[in-house]
């Protein structure tokens, strides 16, 4: 059988040159929550390197869904610069997209500039911060601020949007009976959690008309017992087909509970905390000290590890889905395409080496990325911007030595 993967997709109104995206990976290369040249500079070398489509990562609606100083934050006074990046992106032929969300109750009010809202009222350890529910009239604002940052991201040039609906942000808040203890037509049975995430998407399509590709990211589980389970997420994302969108991400965890498993392997604990500001969050540095390991536990990775889950929302499920987790080779894109999967995101193959598309097209079908999942990407990726442990000189012993225990487990 002859191989999809350099062949073109339709993706609604656009067409992507080949089966391949990159999946939305914070960058923290926002500073200020305004695009930078390394944002530039790393999402033209994604594209120059044969990607299909790149995605931005999670740019926050409004100033009280921003959750680190260095995210996108989508106001008119950007549109300029985010207009260079889609340009370049497009010069070098391929299509920009953007992640949409609001962070919902993982924020501080350092950070986001207000008592950080959620589905419901309460406590957020991952912050850590007390938390407010959203009432009513705010949710109906909130739902419009989406429909306006996808005016915004026309102007800029983008051709998609990706909805954040999964990773226990705003939306899968609202979705999990973790978080959403609601008593009014926002809460309580699943129908009603999904409210929030219907009337967003509904703003959606309204404002993306038939111009823009509309896809979005969503849990297949979120990780852990009180949470979303495989059943209900298969409702939910019959639920997205219903609106309309063009693609479904297929993605679980939650990150203020289960942030493993979204990318699988180990956090590693000693480079998050030393790159940590001692300063702002001195508090969770001690924590993850003493109980880091029992916060975040290691979910195993293997390749493509969310394959057969993905396969029983495939069976369900009549739109394009979008494969992501643990797509490591050209052999792996090739069993998730041979698998009914129409395109495939990947992350830290993209960060390793912004040309890993290009250079899998080049060789064979034995093409495999060098990275290894230490995942110390991740842990850096919470302070500084986001990079390779191979692009960054000098590492202190103790982060080479985490980098190559981890290495060594895989
Ligand atoms: C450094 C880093 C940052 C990430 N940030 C985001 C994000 O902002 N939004 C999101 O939906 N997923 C995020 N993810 C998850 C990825 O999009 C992807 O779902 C996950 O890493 C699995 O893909 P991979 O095995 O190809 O890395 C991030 C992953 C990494 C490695
Ligand atoms: S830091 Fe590790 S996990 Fe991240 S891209 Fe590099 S090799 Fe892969």
């Amino acid at each position: 059988m002859e191989s999809k993967l350099f062949t073109p997709f339709q993706l609604g109104p656009i067409t992507l040159r080949n089966r391949t995206i990159r999946s939305a990976a914070f960058e923290n290369m926002c500073y200020n929550n305004r695009p930078s040249e390394d944002l530039y500079n790393y999402h033209t070398s994604v594209a120059k390197g044969g990607i299909g489509m790149t995605t931005i990562a999670y740019a926050a609606v409004n100033k009280s869904g921003v959750s680190f100083d260095g995210q996108l934050w989508m106001r008119e006074e950007i549109l300029p610069e985010l207009k260079r990046l889609t340009d370049a992106i497009h010069a070098q032929g391929a299509k920009a997209s953007i992640q949409l969300g609001h962070c919902g109750n993982m924020t501080h009010f350092y950070t986001c500039g207000c008592m950080p809202v959620g589905a419901s009222s309460g406590f957020n350890l991952y912050s850590p911060t007390l938390v407010r529910g959203l009432k009513v009239e705010e949710i109906k604002n909130l739902v419009k601020d989406f429909g306006k940052a996808v005016d915004m991201c026309r102007t800029a040039g983008f051709d998609c949007v990706e909805i954040h609906a999964g990773h226990g942000y705003l939306i899968s808040q609202f979705i999990s009976p973790y978080t959403n203890h609601r008593r009014d037509e926002y809460g309580g049975s699943l129908d009603n959690r999904m409210r929030f995430m219907r009337e967003v998407l509904a703003e959606v399509m309204e404002h993306a008309k038939d111009d823009m590709a509309v896809v979005v990211k969503t849990n297949m589980y979120d990780g852990f017992k009180s949470g979303m389970q495989l059943p209900d997420c298969i409702t939910v994302a019959k639920e997205i087909e219903k609106a309309g969108v063009h693609a479904i991400v297929l993605s679980a965890g939650f990150v203020s509970k289960a942030p493993m498993a979204v990318m699988r392997g180990a956090m590693p604990l000693k480079t998050l905390a030393h790159y940590m500001n001692p300063w702002k969050f001195w508090w969770l540095k001690a924590a993850l000290g003493l109980v880091g390991r029992m916060m975040i536990p290691t979910v195993p990775f293997q390749e493509t590890y969310f394959l057969e889950d993905a396969k029983k929302f495939r069976a369900e499920l009549k739109l394009p889905l979008i494969y992501v987790g643990g797509v490591v080779s050209r052999a792996n894109c090739e069993t998730v395409l041979d698998s009914g999967f129409e395109l495939i995101q990947m992350a830290r193959v993209l960060v390793h080496d912004p040309e890993f598309v290009n250079k899998m097209k080049e060789a064979d079908e034995n093409y495999r990325s060098g990275c290894k999942h230490s995942n110390y990407c991740i842990g850096r990726m919470y302070t500084l911007e986001m990079r390779c442990h191979h692009c960054v000189n000098n590492l202190p012993k103790k982060i080479q030595k985490e980098i190559e225990k981890a290495e060594a487990t895989l």
